[in-house]
């Protein structure tokens, strides 16, 4: 299958220490993907390597077998969107004028956006169902449909591949599945590249063809959920005992304590 975007031997350091270091990634057109792993494990500075939000000291990213540091910004942005991690900005914006920022890869500086793009704008609307709540700003608006209202923009931009970091932390659970329920239609109806960071390990499973777990910046096992859930896998990377079932094809993993550590308890200090 052909790859639509790949990543090699990517090196990244906020501070003197490497974060990443030589790693290797891709992705095939169409796919629907969950990279897993620990707080601090590397997850949300992978997706920003892989969206250009930053650069790194090795290695290439290739989009659809393009270098991606050759392409201007506004071609990434016509083949990728990016929903990074918290989105408690704009607050101002109606829910219209945020998702018409979606168009601006096609629109030059000053120009405005005319009937086709803002059909574009209307079709966003409707499949986040958000056309009653167009005008009023995202201040006004649940959590539930504030990230709606960013997945909105995101598909505005008509993206071959959304990419989405936790886009469902915060959210309660209905407002979690009707997140997800969006993200699978926009997969299998339009056939988009969805790559997301997801914190419910169950919910990962359910709404992912392949899992990427990663562990201190590495990616320590991928596959389908049933291949990557096993009691090993969560000891491993997550430190934690668990049973893990099936409910269908899908597994499901049930945590039931701390793997034992060499530690004193509360009672023995
Ligand atoms: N802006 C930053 N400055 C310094 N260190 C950072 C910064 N962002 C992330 N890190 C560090 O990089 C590592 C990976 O972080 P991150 O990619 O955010 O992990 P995850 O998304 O898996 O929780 C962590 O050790 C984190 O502390
Ligand atoms: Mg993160």
């Amino acid at each position: 299958m052909e790859n639509i975007l790949k990543a090699d031997q990517l090196s990244y350091r906020y501070t003197d220490t490497y974060c990443i270091k030589d790693f290797s990634i891709s992705f095939n057109k169409g796919e629907k993907v969950s990279i897993i792993g620990p707080n601090g494990s590397g997850k949300s500075t992978i997706l920003r390597l892989l969206t250009r939000l930053l650069k790194s000291e090795t290695g290439t990213v290739l989009l659809e077998g393009e270098k991606m540091n050759q392409m201007k910004e506004k071609e990434i942005a016509k083949k990728l969107a990016m929903l990074p991690q918290v989105n408690n900005h704009k607050l101002d914006l109606t829910v219209r004028d945020l998702v018409t920022h979606g168009r601006n890869p096609y629109l030059k500086w000053f120009e405005e956006p005319n009937a086709e793009h803002q059909t574009h704008i209307d079709w966003a609307l409707a499949v986040t169902n958000l056309t009653k709540f167009q005008h009023r700003p995202l201040l006004a608006l649940s959590g539930g449909e504030r990230q709606r209202a960013w997945i909105a923009m995101a598909i505005a931009q008509t993206p071959q591949i959304l990419i989405l970091d936790e886009p469902t932390s915060y959210l309660d659970i209905s407002h979690q599945i009707e997140v997800m329920e969006l993200l699978e239609d926009l997969n299998r109806s339009l056939g988009m590249t969805i790559i997301m960071v997801l914190h419910d390990l169950n919910q990962a499973a359910r709404y992912s063809a392949r899992l990427i777990a990663m562990k201190n910046g590495k990616v320590v096992r991928q596959g389908t959920p049933s291949d990557v859930f096993d009691s090993d896998f969560f000891r491993e990377v997550f430190a934690i005992e668990a049973t893990v079932h099936l409910d269908g094809d899908k597994p499901i993993y049930t945590p039931i304590g701390l793997v034992q550590r060499k530690q004193k308890k509360i009672g023995e200090m």
